[in-house]
């Protein structure tokens, strides 16, 4: 039996997203599309363009006809970040688990910390690999945000700007922002130029945005015959989810930051290509009305991941209405502000499960901190799926145009998040306070 969702998918409904529509299916690329048509992909950076001294600036604070040529290297990813790093005197993070290909993962801290050095925020991107453009949408907004904030400009995306003001704003969000949560991945792809998704597990790779440990045993918590978006056991498909949750060193690393910086409060991880600002649940349709009809509740095992509920399968997953109400009413922001920067893709704001269920999420994951860690306050996960298909091979892979539209429409909707989420509540930042 195949669910509402798993249907809607075969119908095509769903086929622009992390996951292309053969993918959902488990089927290989089809033959007249082993060929690149169309477009052509924006070439990787050759060398090291940080390396004499120069500093990453975003198209945020240069004039508005500036353009970006060629997407960062990880060498370049690695050394933007450090050239960052020595000209605003960041603080380096380094996680400590080395990944199967033996790279290590890092970040940096951005803005101002709160009580005892407490970060709010959490900003990734490059958990799929061949989603090419999310590193560099992130390390450019955060350059941006340097440079304005020291030249006491404001930033301008397109057609969207914002005050100084509110670049002070944002960097009171207290930022730790991670460009490559998949190294491996992406190191592999931009070699390989081969649609590479996963990570490099050399006992089957796994998909790094299902191993979170979140309604990870998807046969027991979803309604069988949910399709593969949800996860599979099949190395071979693109959504493999591992052999337990945080399995891969990876995912570890994300929880061990989550960990060392429990204060933080909302998450965002970048993706392509759907066009999309995606608020929590996953699972199922939300409720505000049944706090016992929820993801952690093994009462409701086999009843999730259908669209419209069936007698005797009835499931919607519980989200306090102020968290609800908050959170959709912030990814409006943010998708609004994307299309106000650029006349490109056109961004929407909805519920992660309404483009497919999915279990072991990253944003999920981060959504239910509070509930997994009784001392940990509300948390907030987002994902943005930016940009549109590219033509042939491989449709992440965008032009140099649709890559300079794509920094553009990102840099307006990270700083409408932040902005948003310091209206929303960034938590008490006094240290009489209580955390
Ligand atoms: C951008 O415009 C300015 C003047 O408006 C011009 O001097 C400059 O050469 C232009 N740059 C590019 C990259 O087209
Ligand atoms: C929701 O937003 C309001 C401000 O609009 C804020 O007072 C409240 O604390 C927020 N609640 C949560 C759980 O984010
Ligand atoms: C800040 O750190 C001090 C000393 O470690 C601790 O006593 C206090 O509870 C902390 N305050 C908060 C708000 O975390
Ligand atoms: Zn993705």
């Amino acid at each position: 039996m195949k669910s509402a969702w798993a249907r809607l998918v075969a119908l095509g409904a769903a086929v622009d997203a992390c996951l292309l529509p053969w993918e959902l299916e488990g089927q290989a690329v089809p033959e007249n599309l082993k060929r690149q048509v169309g477009t052509v992909p924006t070439p990787i950076g050759e060398g090291n363009r940080w390396e004499n001294g120069d500093i990453p600036r975003g198209l945020g604070t240069q004039p508005r006809n500036s353009s970006i040529d060629t997407i960062m290297s990880t060498t370049e990813i690695r050394s933007a970040v450090e050239a960052l790093i020595k000209e605003f005197e960041l603080e380096l993070i380094e996680t400590p688990e080395e990944t199967h290909d033996g790279q290590i993962m890092f970040g940096a801290k951005v803005g101002q910390a709160g009580c005892n050095g407490s970060y709010r925020t959490l900003l990734t991107a490059g958990i799929h690999a061949r989603e090419r453009g999310g590193p560099d949408n992130l390390v450019y907004f955060i350059a941006d945000l340097l440079w304005a904030r020291r030249e006491g400009t404001g930033v301008a995306y397109g057609g969207r700007s914002f005050t100084p003001e509110e670049v002070d704003k944002a960097l009171q969000a207290g930022i730790i922002f991670m460009p490559m949560l998949n190294p491996d991945g992406i190191a592999h792809d931009q070699a390989e130029g081969d649609c590479w998704r996963k990570n490099r597990n050399p006992d089957g790779p796994v998909d790094l945005n299902r191993n979170f440990d979140i309604l990870w045993d998807y046969k027991t918590k979803f309604i069988e015959g949910v399709g593969i978006s949800v996860a599979s056991d099949n190395p071979t498909h693109e959504t493999y989810h591992g052999v337990e949750p945080f399995s891969e060193p990876e995912s570890r690393n994300v929880k061990w930051i989550m960990e060392e910086y429990p204060t933080i409060s909302w998450t965002l991880d970048i993706h392509s290509f759907a066009g999309l600002v995606l608020y929590s649940w996953g699972d199922d349709y939300n409720q505000a009305s049944d706090p016992d009809m929820n993801p952690f509740n093994p009462a409701y095992d086999g009843k999730r991941g259908l669209a419209v509920d069936q007698p005797g399968q009835e499931y919607r997953a519980y989200m306090p209405l102020d968290v609800w109400r908050n959170d959709s009413f912030v990814a409006l922001r943010v998708a609004d502000a994307m299309n106000s920067a650029v006349d490109g893709r056109h961004v929407e704001a909805t519920q992660s499960v309404s483009l497919y269920p999915s279990s072991g999420s990253l944003a999920d994951w981060m959504s239910a901190q509070h509930v997994l860690n009784e001392d940990n306050g509300v948390t907030h996960g987002f994902t943005i799926e930016f940009g549109r298909q590219a033509g042939g091979r491989c449709p992440f892979y965008s032009d140099v145009g649709a890559f300079n539209d794509n920094i553009r429409q990102m840099g307006a909707g990270l700083m409408e998040l932040l902005v948003a989420a310091a209206d929303t509540g960034l938590g008490d930042l006094s240290c009489d306070a209580v955390p």
